[in-house]
């Protein structure tokens, strides 16, 4: 795969405060690639440097194999949409979407031509002579997003685009932008703190905390695969339960529980004995008839019982130690109970205490 965008031991800086410290990041033509973190971690501050929109401290950006480190955001071929999307409320949609194209000097024939084609990709014809006061927020961002289409661009740069909406026009605007890009193949890079549409959209997630990227990876590896304690917690909703305990002859031991990780991908061959976390994820506990299959089994106390309609979110005690299982929305079970639980150590996580690293 070539690569689309290229960034190379960036620095950014404001004064004193280092935002980006040697960040180094390849982006494959026509790859999907979410920026996630949580607030504060330098993602809007990344994107605003691929786009031009700052001065980087240190360290290269090139994107289609140019140095455009030093270029002007018009002249990289990009195309950006905001969390707002400050349309020009006096023009119509079709105003809003030649505006750009005119100042650029495009030739009307192909302003018009590139705006039927964005105004249909985005379904939004209709609305083309409406002006933007007299749209839903929903219509509003593709409006945002087909400003960005007529731009012609090799690479869109989205920064929370959807985080203005509400819960169900989100998830619609989600399932377009996936289409959009499956008809586009553009390059595409996505901010956003809400896991859900890192999961989703990308076909790979870098993981950011305090400007630095903590894990690269397919939505799967970032999933099954967590490489620190950060992403395994960051990622999963409800996160995963972390148990304290030791590792101890290839075992996982806490209080008189035993774990043998039979089955289980150590990243390094031999892994000596030491203070761990592991980590099981919710949904990865095994309730019923599947126990008697499962290679460890437990029995857990029953606290809490959240019922949610498509599944059910059971709070637990497994020996003294609050323990979240994710059973179907089916599941009859009620607090004081004792659940029978089952448990796949090759579906865990194993950490060094102390390092926070995958093991
Ligand atoms: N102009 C600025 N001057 C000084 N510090 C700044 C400036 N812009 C951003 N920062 C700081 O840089 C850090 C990263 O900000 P950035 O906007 O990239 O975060 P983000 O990951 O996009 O967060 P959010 O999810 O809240 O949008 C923050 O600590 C922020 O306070
Ligand atoms: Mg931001």
């Amino acid at each position: 795969m070539t690569n689309s965008v290229e960034i190379k031991n960036l620095d950014l800086s404001f004064g004193a405060v280092k935002v980006l410290q040697n960040l180094n990041l390849d982006i494959g033509e026509g790859e999907f690639l979410v920026l996630l973190g949580s607030s504060g971690c330098g993602k809007s501050t990344l994107l605003n440097c691929i786009a031009g929109l700052l001065e980087v401290t240190d360290g290269q950006i090139h994107i289609k194999g140019q140095n455009v480190t030093w270029a002007e955001p018009s002249e990289r071929g990009i195309g950006m949409v905001f969390q707002s999307y400050a349309l020009y409320p006096q023009m119509s949609v079709k105003g809003n979407l030649s505006f750009g194209l005119k100042n650029a000097k495009v030739p009307k024939d192909e302003i018009e031509k590139r705006v039927a084609r964005a105004a249909e990709i985005l379904q939004i014809e209709p609305l083309l002579d409406r002006k933007p006061g007299a749209l839903s927020g929903g219509q509003r961002q593709r409006v945002a997003i087909g400003r960005a289409l007529v731009r012609d661009v090799d690479v869109f740069l989205f920064d929370e685009p959807l985080s203005n909406l509400d819960a169900k026009l989100r998830v619609d605007l989600r399932v377009e932008l996936k289409r959009l890009h499956n008809q586009l193949q553009n390059t595409m890079i996505y901010v956003t703190h809400d896991q859900v549409e890192a999961m989703t959209l990308a076909d790979r997630i870098a993981v950011m905390k305090g400007g630095k990227i903590m894990q690269l990876g397919s939505p799967d590896e970032i999933y099954n695969q967590p490489r620190n304690l950060y992403v395994a917690d960051f990622i999963g909703s409800p996160s995963m339960n972390f148990l304290e305990g030791q590792l101890i002859g290839g075992a996982f031991k806490l209080d008189d529980m035993v774990m043998p990780m039979t089955g289980y991908d150590f990243v390094a061959p031999q892994t000596a004995d030491r203070p761990v976390v592991i980590g099981i994820r919710p949904e990865h506990v095994v309730t019923g008839e599947l126990v008697r299959n499962a290679p460890l089994q437990f029995e857990a106390d029953v606290d809490l019982v959240e019922p949610m309609g498509s599944d059910t979110l059971v709070y637990a005690k497994l020996g003294q130690h609050a323990f979240r299982i994710r059973m179907d929305g089916q599941a009859r079970v009620k607090a004081g109970e004792t659940l029978a639980i089952g448990i796949d150590p090759s579906r865990a996580s194993l950490f060094d205490k102390s390092t926070e690293d995958r093991l």
